[in-house]
Parts: C-alpha cells; structure tokens; sequence
C-alpha cells in the first residue's frame, strides 16, 4: 500500500470519527438537557410546595425523611447541582467555543467542576448518613461512583491549572461519561423493564440484575470514552479508529431510542405540567 492511500484511509477514518463524535454529543446533550429539566421539575419545584414526601412517591422511597436534615440537604444539593451537570453536558467540549470564548470556557468550566464535586459530595453525604434503598450492596457500588466522580473531577482541575491541556481533556472526557452514566442507568432500567418486564429485580432494589447494576452502569460510557481517548492519539491504528467509529455508532443508535421512549412516558410529561402546558 502507498503512502497516499494509507494517509487517505486515514483521514476517513479521522472524519468518520469526527462526525460520529459530533453527532453523539449532540444526541447524548439532547436526551441530558431532558433529563436535567426534568429533574428541576419534578425535584427542585417541590422545595417551594414545603411537602417534600412527594419524592418518595414518584421516585424512590425514603428518599426525603423528615428527620434527617443532612440527608435531606445533602440529596437537595445533588439533584440541583446534578441537573446544572446534564443542562451544560456537551458545551465544554465544543472546539470553537473553547477557541474563540476561552473566557467562557474557563467560567462554565469552574461551574462544571463545582457542580461535579457538590453532587458527588451530595450523593456520599446521603448515603453515610441514611444508605441507599438497595442496602449495603448499592450503597457500595454509588460510593464508588461517587469516588470516582470526585476523582475525575479533581484530576479534571489539577491538570488544567499545571497546563497539561491534552491530559486535561481526557479527564475531562471521563468525568463527563461518568455524569452521564446517572442518566444511563435509568434508561438501562427502562429498556430492562420493556424487555424483561423487570427479570431479576426487585421493588428494593436486591435482585442479581439490581447488584449487576450498582457497579456495571457508567461502563459502558467510560469503555466509550477511552476507546475515543486512545483514538485521538497520534499514533494510534486506524483499526482502533474504526472500531471507536462503530461503537460510537451503536451509542448513538441506543442513546436516540431510549430518549424517545424516555421523553414520551415519563420527562416530557412531567416538564410540561410544570410550566403549565
Ligand atoms: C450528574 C450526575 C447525577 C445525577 C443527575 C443524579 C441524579 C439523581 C436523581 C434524579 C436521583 C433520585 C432518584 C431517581 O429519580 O432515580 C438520585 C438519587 C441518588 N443518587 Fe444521584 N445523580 C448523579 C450522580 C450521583 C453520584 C456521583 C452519586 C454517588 C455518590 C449518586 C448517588 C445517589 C444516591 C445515593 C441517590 C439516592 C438513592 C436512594 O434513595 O437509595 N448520584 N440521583
């Protein structure tokens, strides 16, 4: 093979690349934004109504406990800071905002990370002081989560203030696949639901498909992300380049199915109650 063909091979490979990638984040910020705003419906409108119990309702249960203050501010705190995360998805990583805006790069960057760590915080201060619904095992597995957030988040910052702007990225590609793994377990949920009619999982959350999830959800996105990491590189191989091309395709695919169904049972309905439509 001629050098002229293996660089065009290449530069396929690259825009193929490219243009998935583009796609999916807008996907993946469309479904986001939807579950973000839904969450500020249905969550933070309560907090004016004074009855917070209706969380326990519509969601899961115990999730609001009259007597348990820090809990409860420390949920609070998540779902706000949580959906600030799903509403701003994707903007960061947009080349010709970071180019011509690197102001506003920097300032949503700062909110980003704040939002990040004060929802990982929000999560583990929830879960030390009342654990979760599944008991012991969830309770490990959205530690870990949590942890891993908080870690992705610090590497995230400390890399950009020592000018390590490539490193930076890739933290900041993991941390956002780690945010938006809170978004693919409910759809993972709502596909298993569909297809299985809830096979393996119980109403506590202590079914085998329950503890597959407590550890597995933020997968797949981070296998993603790091496939897209290891593409990017200079030397990488142009069949890693392809096989990053077909597993960004599959994403999109799954991503668009979910938010369709997700967006007609359960987000749009509840967004458009609230601002009285
Ligand atoms: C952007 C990221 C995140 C968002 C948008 C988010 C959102 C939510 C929402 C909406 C709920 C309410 C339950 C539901 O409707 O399903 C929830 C519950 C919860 N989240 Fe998160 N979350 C995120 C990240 C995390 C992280 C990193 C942790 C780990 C510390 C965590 C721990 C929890 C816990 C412990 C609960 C309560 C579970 C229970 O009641 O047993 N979340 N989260």
């Amino acid at each position: 093979m001629t050098n002229t063909t293996l660089s065009n091979h290449t530069s396929t490979a690259d825009h193929a690349l490219k243009w998935v990638k583009n796609v999916l984040g807008t996907t993946v910020w469309i479904s986001s934004l939807l579950f973000g705003l839904y969450i500020l419906s249905f969550y933070i409108a309560t907090v004016g109504d004074n009855d917070l119990s209706v969380w326990n309702e519509a969601a899961l249960p115990d999730l609001y406990e009259a007597g348990e203050p820090a809990a409860t501010v420390g949920i609070g705190v998540h779902f706000a800071t949580g959906a600030i995360l799903l509403i701003l998805g994707s903007i960061q990583f947009i080349e010709r905002l970071r180019v011509n805006y690197p102001q506003a790069h920097r300032l949503l960057g700062k909110i980003y990370i704040g939002a990040s760590a004060l929802t990982a915080i929000g999560g583990l201060t929830f879960i030390i002081v009342s654990g979760t619904v599944g008991g012991r095992v969830m309770s490990v597995g959205f530690a870990l989560y949590g942890l891993l957030m908080l870690h992705c988040t610090v590497q995230t910052y400390r890399h950009i203030r020592m000018g390590h702007v490539e490193t930076h990225n890739e933290w900041a590609m993991r941390l956002y696949a780690l945010v938006i793994g809170s978004w693919l377990y409910r759809m993972s949920y709502g596909f298993w639901i569909l297809f299985t009619d809830g096979l393996w999982s119980t109403r506590q959350f202590q079914g085998p498909f329950d503890y597959f999830m407590d550890f597995a959800f933020y997968i797949p996105s981070l296998i993603v992300v790091e496939l897209m990491i290891r593409s990017r590189r200079d030397d990488s191989r142009n069949a890693t380049k392809w096989i990053a091309v077909g597993a960004v395709f599959i994403a999109i695919f799954l991503v668009s199915l979910s938010t369709y169904a997700f967006s007609n049972l359960i987000w749009l309905p509840v967004i458009f109650e609230v601002i009285g439509l």
